[in-house]
């Protein structure tokens, strides 16, 4: 009778492992908890996109990803609450891609009391705030580099960017979202390009657009009601932005590389086709294949008990025609 008692409990715990974790023939399953801080956004697509599918290659007949990603909305307490339910769900790693980079620290403390490690992606938290547990990361590209490779872009026109040859590159600098390093550093660095290299520059207009495409066209319509053909270059922080502000150009009766300039960060595949269009005269590539894999790697790395840097570094490279 004790014997058959135990032999039942044995096969309980069996079938329990099984259950959890262990996934078919046998594989460990291992739980990914990813917030994305809001779907709709191109090059986050292209990023949330890839991650997927690079922890899908990942898997062996051994080891599975149970990766859930969710879409923080653009909204902090949504994606804190998502936060929350990862922790509950006891996810083994969480690739986090802030709302707000601000709140990076609230999100630390909350991974650290839970022993969960973070793979903080695309916003980068404060320097202070990647000091406060050994098991967070940060992988992105720097900015400052996207920035100066954008002016470098104009620099090296023939005309310095100069399209009207008045003696001053008069500019338009459609923002991202200002509480993000990538577009302070963007729109500080495209212009010290300029300024660096002695080219004189007038700042005409220069508002947030938040990334978003639809507030690139409206912005850019705007600058162009304002200040019309006194505008030589428009800048914009990301490609989202510029395809929106290549509708606004093309209405108000200019084109671009004949009587204007126009450039963004990111190479998102609609961007590259406007390049060789001559829709647009350039954009930076901001690495997402590159970005995502790195994140998952580290990710990977922490589900092995491994440590990983503070930062992953993924360089931009220049995209001209
Ligand atoms: C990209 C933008 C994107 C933003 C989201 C930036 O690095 O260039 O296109 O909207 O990240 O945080």
């Amino acid at each position: 009778m004790k014997k058959k008692i135990i032999a039942l409990a044995l096969a309980f715990v069996l079938a329990a492992a099984m259950l959890s974790g262990c996934g078919g023939g046998g594989a460990k399953t291992y739980k990914v908890g990813v917030s994305i801080y809001k779907f709709d956004d191109n090059f986050m697509t292209l990023y949330r996109n890839e991650l997927e599918s690079y922890f899908k290659s990942k898997e062996t007949d051994s080891v599975k990803y149970d990766v859930t990603i969710t879409d923080g909305k653009g909204d902090m307490v949504e994606q804190t609450n998502q936060v929350d339910d990862f922790i509950a769900s006891k996810v083994d790693v969480m690739i986090i891609n802030l709302v707000q980079s601000s709140s990076a620290d609230t999100i630390t403390q909350k991974v650290k009391a839970a022993n969960i490690p973070c793979v903080y992606i695309n916003r980068e938290p404060s320097e202070d705030d990647m000091k406060a547990w050994e098991k967070i990361c940060y992988v992105g590209a720097d900015a400052r580099q996207s920035g100066t490779y954008q002016g470098e872009i104009i620099r090296d026109l023939p005309d310095n960017g100069d399209v009207d040859g008045d003696g001053v590159v008069r500019y338009v600098m459609i923002v991202g979202d200002p509480e993000n390093v990538d577009a302070q550093y963007r729109t500080e660095f495209s212009i010290k390009a300029l300024t660096d290299a002695g080219i004189a520059v007038d700042n005409l207009f220069e508002q947030r657009g938040d990334w978003d495409q639809a507030k690139g066209q409206e912005l850019a319509a705007n600058a162009l009601a304002q200040f019309g053909a006194s505008i030589d270059v428009i800048f914009c922080n990301n490609d989202g932005m510029a395809m929106g502000a290549i509708q606004s150009i093309k209405a108000a009766g200019r084109t671009v590389g004949q009587d204007i300039y126009l450039v963004g960060v990111d190479a998102i595949p609609e961007a590259v086709d406007a390049i060789k269009a001559g829709d647009m005269t350039g954009t930076v590539l901001n690495d997402h294949v590159g970005q995502s894999h790195t994140a998952v790697d580290a990710a990977i790395k922490y589900i092995n008990g491994q440590s990983v840097d503070t930062y992953l570094w993924v360089n931009y490279q220049k995209v001209d025609k």
